[in-house]
C-alpha cells in the first residue's frame, strides 16, 4: 500500500502555496490527505480559496479558530497529535510561517514524523515578526526543506542545516499565479468595485502596523495622503478591521475599503492597478512577477529577491505619499524583465517529484 502524506493547511496564504503541490502529487504513488486547522475560518480567507483553486475538500478540519498564539498553536498542536497517532502518515508537509505551520512540525518531530517544509529558509532578521520565530523553528525540524529563493539557501547553510535536506524547487505561490493568469479580469475587478482606470491597491494587516492604535493612526494618515493623489482599493484583513477604523480609515472619498477579495477577484485588481501597497508577503512576489511597482510598508523583508529582481521597494509610512507621487510620474515597468530564478510555474511538479523518491525509500 502507498505511504500516506499529509498537508497542513490554515491560513489564507497557505492555500495557493498548497494547491500545485497536492495537483502534482495526485498523479504519484502516495495517497494524500488534506487537514485544515480552522486557523482562519471567514468564507473570504478560507473556503473561496478551496473553491477558486481547484483544492479538495479537506477531510478534516481542526476548528481551532483565532486566539492568542500559545492557545493557538497548543490548540492545533493537541487536535493533530491524536490524528498523526492514529493515521501514522509517512510524511508531514507544511507551508509558510503560520502558526498552524509550526505547530504541526512540532507535533511531528515529536512523534518521530519525517516533516517537509514548503518555503523553507527565509528570513527577515527580525525575531519580533511571529513569522520569523516559526520559521525558524519549523525549518530546524524539517527532513526536506524546499527553497524557493537562492537567498533561503545562504540562510539554511548559515544556520547549519545540512545541505543534504534543502532542495532549490522554486515557488508554488507562483504556479498558482501563472495557471491562473487567463482568469484575471481587470475589468470586471474594476466595474464590481467602480473604480476609474487609474488606482492603487493596498493591502495591509502585519501587527507591526494595525495592532496598535498609534501605528494605525499613522498609517491612516499616510493612506490618506496617498488618497489625496489617486483613488485606492483596500480589501481589509480582519485583523485591521477596528483598528484602522477606530484611526478614521473610513473617511476619505478616495479610499474604497472592502471586504477581503477571493484569489481571482484579488489578482485581477492588482494586475490593472498602477501600484500596489503592502505589508503582505505574498503580494511582494506575485507583483514582482506581473512588473507591478509594489511598495512594502516594512523595515526588512524576508524576500529581498522581490527587491533585486523585482518590483519591490521597502518604504515606510512617512514617505509613502511621496514615493507613490514618483512611482505614478514614472509609470508602469516595460514587459519581459528577468524574474527570480525557478518562478517558473514548475514548483509544485520539483517538489511532489522530491517527495515521492522521499517516501519511497522511507
Ligand atoms: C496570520 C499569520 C500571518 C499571515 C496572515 C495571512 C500567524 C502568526 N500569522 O495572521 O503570518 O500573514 O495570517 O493572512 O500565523 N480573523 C477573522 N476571521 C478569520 C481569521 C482571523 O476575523 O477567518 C481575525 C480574528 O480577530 C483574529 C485575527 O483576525 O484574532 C488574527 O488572525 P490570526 O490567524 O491570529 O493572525 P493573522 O493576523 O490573520
Ligand atoms: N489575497 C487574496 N485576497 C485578498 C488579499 C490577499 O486572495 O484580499 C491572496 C494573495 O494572493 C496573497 C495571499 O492571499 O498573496 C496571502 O496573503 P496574506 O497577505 O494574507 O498573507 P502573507 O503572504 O502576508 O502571509
Amino acid at each position: 500500500m502507498s505511504v500516506q502524506v499529509i498537508h497542513i493547511t490554515g491560513a489564507r496564504p497557505n492555500f495557493p502555496k498548497a494547491a500545485p503541490v497536492i495537483r502534482a502529487l495526485d498523479g504519484c504513488h502516495v495517497r494524500q490527505q488534506l487537514v485544515h486547522t480552522g486557523q482562519h475560518y471567514d468564507e473570504r480567507m478560507s473556503e473561496v480559496f478551496f473553491r477558486q483553486l481547484g483544492l479538495p475538500e479537506p477531510e478534516l478540519n481542526l476548528a481551532v479558530g483565532s486566539g492568542s498564539h500559545a492557545f493557538q498553536t497548543g490548540e492545533i498542536m493537541n487536535r493533530l497529535e491524536r490524528l498523526f497517532q492514529t493515521a501514522r502518515p509517512g510524511l508531514v508537509v507544511v507551508y509558510g510561517d503560520v502558526n498552524s505551520t509550526v505547530a504541526a512540525a512540532l507535533v511531528a518531530a515529536k512523534l518521530g514524523i519525517p516533516i517537509a517544509h514548503v518555503e523553507a529558509g527565509l528570513r527577515s532578521f527580525n525575531r519580533s515578526m511571529p513569522e520569523e520565530v516559526n520559521r525558524l523553528v519549523t525549518d530546524r525540524l524539517s527532513d526536506l526543506l524546499f527553497a524557493t529563493s537562492p537567498d533561503a539557501l545562504v540562510n539554511l547553510g548559515n544556520e547549519g542545516i545540512n545541505a543534504d535536506r534543502v532542495f532549490f524547487t522554486g515557488n508554488p505561490m507562483i504556479d498558482t499565479l501563472m495557471a491562473n493568469l487567463h482568469r484575471f479580469d481587470v475589468a470586471a475587478a474594476r466595474a464590481q468595485l467602480s473604480l476609474p482606470e487609474r488606482y492603487v491597491v493596498a493591502t495591509l494587516h502585519r501587527p507591526s502596523n494595525v495592532d496598535n492604535p498609534g501605528d494605525a493612526a499613522e498609517l491612516v494618515k499616510a493612506l490618506h495622503a496617498v488618497a489625496d493623489q489617486t483613488h485606492i482599493v483596500l480589501p481589509l484583513h480582519p485583523r485591521g478591521r477596528n483598528s484602522l477604523a477606530d484611526a478614521g480609515l473610513f473617511l476619505h472619498p478616495n479610499l474604497r475599503v472592502a471586504d477581503p477579495l477571493g484569489y481571482v477577484e484579488f489578482l485581477s485588481l492588482v494586475r490593472g492597478a498602477k501600484a500596489v501597497l503592502t505589508d503582505s508577503g505574498g503580494v511582494q512576489e506575485e507583483t514582482t512577477m506581473l512588473g507591478i511597482p509594489c511598495l512594502t510598508l516594512r523595515d526588512e523583508t524576508e524576500r529581498p529577491v522581490t527587491v533585486t529582481q523585482g518590483t519591490n521597494r521597502l518604504v515606510t509610512r512617512e514617505n509613502l505619499a511621496e514615493e507613490v507621487r514618483g512611482v505614478l510620474a514614472a509609470g508602469h515597468r516595460a514587459a519581459g524583465w528577468p524574474t527570480p530564478p525557478l518562478w517558473d510555474g514548475r514548483a509544485g511538479a520539483r517538489i511532489a517529484e522530491v517527495i515521492e523518491r522521499f517516501v519511497g525509500t522511507h
